[in-house]
C-alpha cells in the first residue's frame, strides 16, 4: 500500500514514517517546512535504508496538491499537517483557521478527485474542552465541544465535523479520527525527535531547552491545581506508541467514521515528568514555579480502552523510557 503522509517531515509524521517503512508500507511525505526541516528526509533514510518520496508542497495551494494526488496514486492519507501552536493561535486566528482549514479542504478535494477513499486524521484531546476526565478518563462518547478555549482546539473540533460531513455525502469513505494526548519521546535511533522551529510552548521541548542551556530556567505553570501534587497532571505518550496507533488505525480502517484516543491511560503531573527527566539526565534543571497558564485544565488523561478492543493497540512504552530516548536525541544534535 502506498501511504501519504501530510505534514510527513513534522515531530509526529517522521515517527509514523519510520514506524511504517519498517513494517513494510509504501510511504511518501508532503509537507511546506513551515515547522519542520528538509533533513528529515536523510535521518528517515538513515535509520530505515530507504528515502521516501518528498513533496514540498503548501496544502493550501489546491492546483499543487490536486498534482500530487494526480501523480501519486495513494491507498490512503494519514493527515498531520497543520499549525500546532495554542497561544500563536490566539493571537493569529485567520492565520490558524485558513491553514488548518484550508488545508483539510484542500487535500479532501483532491482526494475526492482522485479517488482516494481513506483518511486518518491528527485530531487532539483538546476537543474534549474544559470537562474533568474524572478517575477513568476521557471515553471516545464524552461531549466535545464545550469550553474550547482557543482557535487551534477549535480547528481541530471543525476539521472532525468537515469530516463526519464528507464521510456521510461520500459513500464508501473511511475517516479515522485519533485524539492524540500528549505526545513526548523520540525514536530509539536517536535520530529523529521533537525539534520545533523557533520558541517552543510544549512542556519537554522546553525541558529540552533548559537542559542544552538555551533557556535560562523552567517555568513550572501553577503548583496550587487539585491534584496529587499541586501541578497539572497529563497523558504523555511515546511518539512511537502513538506512530503505532495510526498503522494499527490504518490496518482496522472501515467505511465510515471511527474515532479513537491515543493516550496512555495514567495521568502524570509537571513535577513528575521533571522529576523523570532530571532522574535519567543526572542533572539538576533549574526551574521555578510561575503563575497558572491561562487555559490549563488541573487534569487530561485519556481512556483508551476501545482502541485496545478494536484496534489491538495499547501504548507500550512509559514517561522514562520517552526521558530517555528525548535524551539520546538531544546528545546526537549539534
Ligand atoms: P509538527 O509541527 O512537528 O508537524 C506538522 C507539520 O505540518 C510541520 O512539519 C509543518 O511544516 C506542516 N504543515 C503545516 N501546515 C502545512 C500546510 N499548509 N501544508 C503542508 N504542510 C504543513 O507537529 P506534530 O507535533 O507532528 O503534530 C502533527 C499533528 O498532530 C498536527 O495536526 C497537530 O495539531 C496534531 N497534534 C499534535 C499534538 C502535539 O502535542 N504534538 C497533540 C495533538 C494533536
Ligand atoms: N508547562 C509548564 N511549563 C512550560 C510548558 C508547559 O509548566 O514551560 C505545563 C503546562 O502548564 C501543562 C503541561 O506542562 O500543565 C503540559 O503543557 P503542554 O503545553 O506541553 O501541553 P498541553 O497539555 O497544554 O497541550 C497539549 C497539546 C495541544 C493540545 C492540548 C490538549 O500541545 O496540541 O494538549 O489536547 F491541544
Amino acid at each position: 500500500m502506498r501511504i501519504l503522509l501530510t505534514g510527513g517531515t513534522g515531530y509526529i509524521g517522521s515517527h509514523t514514517a519510520v514506524e511504517m517503512i519498517r513494517a513494510g508500507y509504501e510511504v511518501e511525505l508532503l509537507d511546506n517546512l513551515a515547522n519542520s526541516k528538509i533533513t528529515v528526509l536523510d535521518q528517515v533514510e538513515k535509520i530505515t535504508g530507504v528515502r521516501p518520496k518528498f513533496y514540498e508542497v503548501d496544502l493550501c495551494d489546491r492546483a499543487k496538491t490536486l498534482a500530487v494526488f494526480r501523480a501519486g496514486k495513494f491507498d490512503a492519507v494519514m493527515h498531520f499537517a497543520g499549525l500546532k501552536a495554542v497561544a500563536e493561535s490566539v493571537e493569529q486566528p485567520l492565520r490558524y483557521y485558513e491553514n488548518n482549514i484550508g488545508s483539510t479542504l484542500s487535500l479532501l478535494e483532491a482526494m475526492k478527485e482522485t479517488g482516494v477513499g481513506r483518511i486518518i486524521f491528527s485530531s487532539s484531546a483538546t476537543v474534549y474542552g474544559d470537562q474533568d476526565p474524572g478517575e477513568t478518563g476521557f471515553s471516545e462518547t464524552a461531549q466535545t465541544g464545550a469550553g474550547i478555549t482557543n482557535p487551534y482546539g477549535w480547528t481541530k473540533m471543525m476539521i472532525e465535523q468537515i469530516l463526519r460531513d464528507y464521510a456521510k455525502a461520500e459513500k464508501g469513505t473511511s475517516v479515522t479520527l485519533l485524539r492524540y494526548f500528549n505526545p513526548v519521546g523520540a525514536d530509539t535511533s536517536g535520530l529523529i525527535g521533537e525539534d520545533p522551529n523557533g520558541i517552543p510552548n510544549n512542556l519537554m521541548p522546553v525541558v529540552m531547552k533548559v537542559y542544552r542551556g538555551e533557556i535560562p530556567e523552567l517555568t513550572i505553570f501553577g503548583d496550587d491545581y487539585e491534584t496529587r501534587d499541586g501541578s497539572c497532571e497529563r497523558d504523555f505518550i511515546h511518539v512511537t506508541d502513538l506512530a503505532n496507533g495510526h498503522i494499527k488505525a490504518l490496518e482496522n480502517q472501515r467505511p465510515g467514521v471511527a474515532v479513537y484516543n491515543l493516550g496512555t491511560g495514567k495521568p502524570t503531573s509537571v513535577f513528575e515528568i521533571v522529576g523523570a527527566f532530571e532522574k535519567v539526565a543526572g542533572k539538576k534543571l533549574s526551574s521555578k514555579i510561575g503563575e497558572r497558564r491561562a487555559g490549563d485544565l488541573a487534569r487530561l488523561f485519556a481512556n483508551p480502552s476501545l482502541a485496545e478492543k478494536e484496534l489491538g493497540w495499547k501504548a507500550e512504552r512509559d514517561v522514562e523510557t520517552a526521558v530517555r530516548d528525548t535524551l539520546r536525541y538531544l546528545r546526537n544534535l549539534k
